[in-house]
């Protein structure tokens, strides 16, 4: 009875929580349907989700935060703002997710705030780390992958789109080049959680080392408990 007891107190297992993350024009947009698709061939629930956004309300602190309008705001509201649609999403549509045992991608997450907040307006990183306990308790992603190119590149795709340009694509060069290297050492100091790809390749070849990457942690997370995240 014991056994029976504790397997239906338990619930289902856990999804696994998995994280596009790069500067503007680096791809991840693009190759998430792929990456979609992989996952749903493996029998997986999965959720797909993005930030700033992913729930109602976030959507709408998403559009104030790329609205160029909104220029002017200072570093701290901006990090506050999206610390606060990161809680709506967490709780609105991420922790519901994960804890029905569906997996959840989403395109950017909080590294995106270490390395735009902190390494592009020179926000304290040691202030978005203690949002970041707040806000997120010990939840971390399992998986990052992270795009990476010359900024540059990823500007001129990102501005060859069509479409609006937003509040951060209008960013100077420097900026792209502080949150690149944000990215970049976040990425050195965890390599349990991130994959580095180069994002400066073709489509093809930018899709097939995201899908490799992703595929070899499925191998892994199908055949035991998740990994202990980095702090
Ligand atoms: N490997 C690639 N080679 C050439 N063009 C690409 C490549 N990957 C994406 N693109 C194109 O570059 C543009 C930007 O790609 P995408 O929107 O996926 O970037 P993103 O990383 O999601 O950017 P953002 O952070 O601004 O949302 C799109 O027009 C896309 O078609
Ligand atoms: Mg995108």
């Amino acid at each position: 009875m014991g056994v029976a007891h504790s397997s239906l107190t338990a619930g289902p297992d856990p999804g696994r929580f998995i994280t596009l993350e790069g500067i503007e024009g680096a791809g991840k947009s693009t190759q998430l349907s792929a990456l979609e698709r992989l996952l749903r061939e493996r029998g997986l629930e999965l959720v797909t989700t993005r930030e700033p956004g992913g729930s109602p309300f976030a959507e709408r602190l998403r559009a104030l935060l790329l609205d160029p309008h909104s220029n002017g705001m200072s570093a701290t509201t901006e990090l506050l703002l999206l610390f606060a649609a990161r809680a709506e999403h967490l709780e609105k549509t991420i922790r519901p997710a994960l804890d029905a045992g569906a997996w959840v991608i989403s395109d950017r997450f909080t590294d995106a705030t270490y390395a735009y907040q902190g390494g592009g307006r020179g926000v304290d990183l040691a202030s978005i780390a203690l949002l970041e306990d707040l806000v997120q308790g010990p939840l971390r992603p399992d998986l990052t992958l992270l795009f990476d190119l010359p900024p540059a590149v990823g500007l001129a795709r990102a501005r060859g789109r069509p479409g609006v340009v937003d509040r951060f694509e209008s960013e100077r060069l420097s900026f792209f080049e502080a949150a690149r290297a944000v990215y970049l050492e976040r990425a050195q100091a965890c390599p349990e959680r991130y994959r580095l790809l180069d994002a400066s390749l073709s489509l093809e070849e930018v899709r097939a080392q995201a899908l490799a990457a992703t595929s070899d942690f499925l191998d892994r997370a199908l055949g035991g408990p998740p990994a202990e995240p980095c702090p």
